[in-house]
């Protein structure tokens, strides 16, 4: 045991879902709708450090009124997946990322870091408890939520939590896309914005997900499925779509390339967007990361110049973007159907994760 894990005490749930019910789900899991029957705990105080690491059944936690995290939101949170690969083992993707990224948000958050190798220890010791909740259907994967909050027990506001707990959860998610993948409309919003400058953009914390909801409900008020993100200053600076980076493809065939919006402080740093900033070159596709205003979007499409756009996160690897729509302006991207260079990126993707293709980044970590 290296001096930046813990040993776990291990509590079995003595009543886990029964199999029968269990593969029900499995068939049919939907998304963060079904939890697997045990989860992670490790505390943390300015005292002890990381201690009390303990996986036990899945179920309500106590928790005191006060705690901080319910008045001032103290809290982030890290989503990866693990998949089972064609050979039967069970693998995540890049955890280490996400351990760092959380350890970034933890700085903006003023919480503690957790060290890299006990983020990955807690999520292997729980899928490896919980591995008959990994779905075999291609496409199906175990969604994995790591997250931390903050317990002191007192309503100052002059210094963060002196103590938190890290939590990981594990919900089986089905395919994105259960009927297809279809291009989707998606809403400039003039009248919120995700994140400013100096703000928490770029940290994965819960508040900028609570901030996001009344833009997406404009967004499918205006018969849209998803909201663009706007630069706060100036609203034209393209920054993110919903809950996933922006890719846009200039050209196409052999002479595509791809740019994305630079990471500014106000973007999340997608893991999916970095995969594909070091996939695609590798596939003959450049990569360039920079900045994209509506107006140069809309004349881009309206050209043919941006042949393709397409959002990417874990959730659905790629999310191809069909046609935007502002209080002022609509328009189209290609023909309706997905693109080839995003298809093309995505196949890739999906080949290194299910373990169909090789991985020469080292990306596919195994747990089983
Ligand atoms: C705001 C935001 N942007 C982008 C992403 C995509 O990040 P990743 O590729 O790590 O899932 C996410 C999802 O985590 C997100 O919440």
């Amino acid at each position: 045991m290296s001096s930046n894990t813990l040993d776990f005490e291990v509590t079995p749930n003595e009543r886990p879902t029964p199999a029968a019910d269990r593969e029900a789900i499995l068939a049919n899991p939907g998304w963060g709708q079904h939890f697997t029957d045990h989860m992670v705990t490790i505390r943390y105080s300015a005292e002890k450090g990381w201690h009390d690491a303990r996986l036990q059944p899945y179920g309500p936690i106590p928790l005191d009124p006060a705690s901080q995290v319910l008045h001032y939101a103290q809290e982030l949170f890290e989503g990866l997946k693990a998949y089972r690969q064609d050979d039967g083992s069970i693998v995540s993707f890049r955890p280490y990322m996400n351990a760092a990224r959380m350890n970034r948000s933890a700085r903006r958050m003023a919480m503690p870091e957790i060290p890299e190798e006990l983020f990955v220890q807690a999520l292997e010791v729980l899928v490896r408890t919980d591995r008959d909740w990994v779905p075999g259907t291609p496409g199906y994967s175990l969604y994995l939520r790591p997250f931390m909050f903050a317990t002191s027990r007192v309503l100052g506001v002059n210094q963060p939590s002196q103590e938190y707990l890290f939590m990981v959860i594990a919900s089986p998610s089905g395919s994105y896309y259960p009927r297809g993948i279809k291009p989707v409309t998606v809403w400039l919003s003039q009248n919120y914005t995700r994140a400013a400058p100096g703000g928490t953009g770029e940290a994965k914390t819960g508040g900028n997900y609570a901030a996001s909801f009344a833009g997406q409900a404009e967004a499918v008020a205006q018969g849209c499925d998803q909201v663009v993100w706007l630069d706060a200053v100036e609203h034209r600076w393209v920054e993110e779509v919903g809950s996933m980076n922006l890719m846009f493809v200039y050209g196409s065939g052999s002479e595509a390339r791809l740019l994305t919006p630079a990471l500014t402080g106000t973007l999340l740093a997608g893991i999916t967007r970095d995969s594909m900033l070091k996939l695609a070159p590798d596939l003959g596709i450049p990569v360039e990361e920079g900045k994209i205003s509506i107006e140069e979007w809309q004349a881009g499409c309206e050209s043919g110049e941006i042949s393709e756009v397409f959002g990417c996160g874990t959730a659905a690897i790629i999310s191809p973007v069909g046609a935007v729509r502002g209080p002022d302006r609509e328009w189209r991207i290609g023909d309706g159907e997905p693109g080839e260079i995003s298809m093309k990126l995505r196949a890739e993707l999906l080949g290194i994760q299910s373990g169909s293709r090789p991985d020469p980044y080292g990306w596919v970590h195994k747990i089983i």
